[in-house]
């Protein structure tokens, strides 16, 4: 019998599998179906910061019924945001009632501003934990690298004094040295890292002339490989969860990502892809593959193919194709 049974960010989770933060995990109903098929926990679709800052100004701009009165506004601020949230507080609540494996809220933020005062309301309404999903895009050409890092820092401590669940931090891959972001980030005190959120792509549509939505919305089953990598070199240095996300696909990269040091594997595009059902396909390709190597739990393979555990670390440096690639025809 082999016992999957694994702590993230503190919780009990009967399996290492979550399903990842997505328009999926915005219905009771999906959540039901990913509860059915066996998920070991699961991140709401997330709150977005601008969301409520837009909504709150749009709605304000369109009602001059209070003019500039200053008090009168400050009611009103406080009044719209909360009636911006009260979907997505139903939402944790109805899950909690309704299923039994840990249930995550999720905010998309790009400040340490605003939003935060209500990360309490999700903690009261039974959020088991919080992630916040942080991308800052680097537009502005004033501000440094640093800069951007302290905003990440600085919202990490600000929400972890703000609330007494525990908090993960969904970050992208895109630092000069992501390895030390990642450790910075351990230092705030945070539960968990999520390795890595996946931006929202834009394109050109050329016979419109029209700035688009790009259409690739789907990770690809070879996207693994930049977690993998990342989560071996940092998973014996972090005090905090490590949470895979991008490009999981199947159980095989999840037994990679697992090896690589992974405390849970998030997963997204495959259950868009193939269904909720296919859920049970990936926790049966794991114990399958517990079973043939004879491992009771996860514990016992978990970091097995980190950098710190393996006879040549020099692989996790490569980075060229020469030396690899460059006498051979592919
Ligand atoms: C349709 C769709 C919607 C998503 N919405 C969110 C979201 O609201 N918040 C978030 O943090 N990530 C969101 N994501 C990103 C996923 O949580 C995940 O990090 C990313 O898709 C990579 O995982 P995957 O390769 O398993 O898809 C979304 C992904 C998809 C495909």
């Amino acid at each position: 019998m082999t016992d999957l049974t694994t702590r993230y960010l503190g919780l009990y989770l009967k399996n290492p599998l979550v399903a990842a933060s997505s328009g999926y995990t915005g219905s009771l109903e999906h959540l039901k179906e990913l509860e059915k098929n066996g998920i070991g926990a699961i991140v709401l679709k997330s709150i977005f910061e601008e969301e409520i800052i837009n909504d709150y100004h749009q709605r304000l701009n369109a009602d001059d019924r209070f003019g500039s009165n200053i008090e009168f506004l400050d009611y009103y601020d406080y009044d719209l945001k909360e009636e911006s949230l009260n979907d997505y507080i139903q939402l944790i609540k109805d899950a909690k009632h309704e299923l039994s494996v840990p249930i995550i809220a999720s905010v998309n933020c790009v400040t340490s501003q605003e939003w935060t005062q209500f990360a309490v309301k999700l903690q009261d309404a039974g959020a088991d934990a919080l992630e916040l999903n942080i991308f800052i895009m680097p537009t502005d050409t004033k501000k440094s690298g640093r800069e951007i890092e302290d905003e990440y820092i600085k919202i990490a401590k600000k929400i972890k004094s703000s609330i007494t669940i525990p908090v993960a931090i969904k970050m992208s891959p895109y630092f000069s040295n992501v390895s030390e972001m990642i450790q910075k980030l351990d230092k705030t005190g945070v539960s968990g890292l999520v390795l890595f959120n996946r931006s929202y792509n834009m394109d050109f549509n050329i016979k419109k002339m029209k700035v688009t939505a790009s259409s690739n919305v789907f990770s690809n089953p070879e996207d693994y490989t930049l977690p993998l990598r990342w989560i071996a070199v940092n998973s014996n240095n972090v005090n905090c969860s490590l949470a895979a996300s991008t490009g999981i696909h199947n159980g095989e990269s999840f037994v990679k990502l697992l090896l690589a040091g992974a405390t849970v594997v998030q997963i997204a595009s495959t259950i868009y892809l193939n269904g909720p059902e296919y859920i049970t396909s990936i926790l049966s390709e794991l114990e399958d593959w517990m079973r043939e190597h004879k491992y009771l739990n996860v514990d016992q393979f978990r970091g097995k193919l980190s950098r710190d555990k393996v006879k040549n670390p020099a692989e996790f440096e490569r980075v060229q194709f020469m030396k690899h690639f460059g006498n051979k025809e592919i």
